[in-house]
């Protein structure tokens, strides 16, 4: 294997940067200077979300990027994600431009339905009572129609599991390029990887860290002793191991950081490998499904009942 893991290749004949600064629970105040930092030190690959609540500080920072020549836009891949308050089809458009004006560019290279789980049109945060039944065939062609349009050079999905990515497929006239889910030593996703992998959909590693920041998750995916293990042979740190590991799998891996020594940090994944023996034992570890999206299933309200159902027993 080449040590080189730059990119990987979408079915859009696209490359996506392996690697993306991820923005999730990135506060507006410090979310900038985070992207600046990550550009410096040579990400290509940006990871947004309209429910981060960040594009606009963001955008402002692409903006002064460009203009300083720091990077040009053609040389980044920036991600974005249509939130579940949008997901009828006269709204897809519009989510999209309100993403588009809030990050200041004219268009993306990745839009995704952020959740196969649609909430009432308008409603704010999180409350399991506005989850409302959906149709997502409906809300893909809306997404094709962006595709065509070429606001969104590449569409995809993020939280669906194989059966939701085996049911689209099934109507799909431009078959999804990326799944993103939640992927790490600790929940590796070895099913919908596979079924991925046979279906040309790339498959794309959010919290690869295991989101050790998330408090309420108690994650301790970098503690793993096969992690350390490995770290200490190879002379890397755990986070480091942990995205390598990603890489070496075939994903593409989204850490997020707003700390500038571990922006850098998790870009020294290149040039480096972990070893066909010390990658054996990653097989061994116990795996937890860490976001299991409770919020987002409702006995009543919601497409899916339970957690159960919203992942299709993948948990
Ligand atoms: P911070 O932003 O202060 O660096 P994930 O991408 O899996 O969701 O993980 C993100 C969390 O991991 C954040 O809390 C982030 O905190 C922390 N983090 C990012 N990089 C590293 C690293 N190299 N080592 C330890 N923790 C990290």
């Amino acid at each position: 294997m080449s040590n080189d893991i730059r990119f990987f290749d979408l079915n859009t004949g696209a490359k996506i940067p392996s690697i993306a600064l991820g923005t999730w629970q990135s506060d507006p105040g410090v979310v900038a200077q985070a992207v600046a930092a990550a550009i410096k030190i040579g990400y290509r690959h940006i990871d947004c979300a309209h429910i981060y609540e960040n594009e606009k500080e963001i955008g402002s920072m692409l903006k002064k990027l460009f203009e300083e020549g720091v990077v040009k836009r053609e040389d980044l891949w920036i991600t974005s994600k249509l939130w579940n308050t949008d997901h009828a089809p006269e709204d897809v458009p519009l989510a999209l431009d309100r993403t588009l004006k809030d990050l200041q560019l004219d268009y993306l290279d990745l839009y995704l339905i952020h959740w196969p789980t649609p909430m009432k049109k308008g409603t704010q945060g999180f409350n399991p009572e506005n989850l409302v039944q959906g149709n997502m065939p409906n809300t893909w062609k809306a997404m094709e129609a962006l595709f065509d349009s070429g606001k969104a050079r590449a569409i995809g999905v993020s939280n669906f599991s194989t059966k939701k990515l085996a049911d689209l497929l099934e109507v799909a006239r431009v078959p999804p390029a990326v799944n993103q889910v939640e992927c790490h030593p600790s929940w590796q996703q070895d099913k919908l990887r596979a079924f991925c992998t046979s279906k040309g959909v790339h498959l794309s590693g959010y919290s690869p860290l295991g989101s050790p920041g998330t408090t309420w998750l108690k994650s301790d995916v970098l503690k793993h002793p096969v992690l350390n293990t490995t770290a200490e042979k190879l002379g890397k740190t755990p986070a480091q191991v942990a995205l390598r590991w990603g890489l070496q799998m075939g994903h593409s891996v989204l850490p997020k950081s707003t700390n500038e020594a571990r922006i850098k940090e998790n870009f020294d994944i290149f040039g480096w490998s972990i070893p066909e023996d010390l990658l054996a034992k990653f097989s061994e570890i116990q795996q937890a499904r860490l976001l299991r999206g409770t919020t987002f299933v409702h006995e009543t309200c919601g497409a899916y009942k339970t957690v159960e159902e919203l992942w299709d027993g993948e948990i």
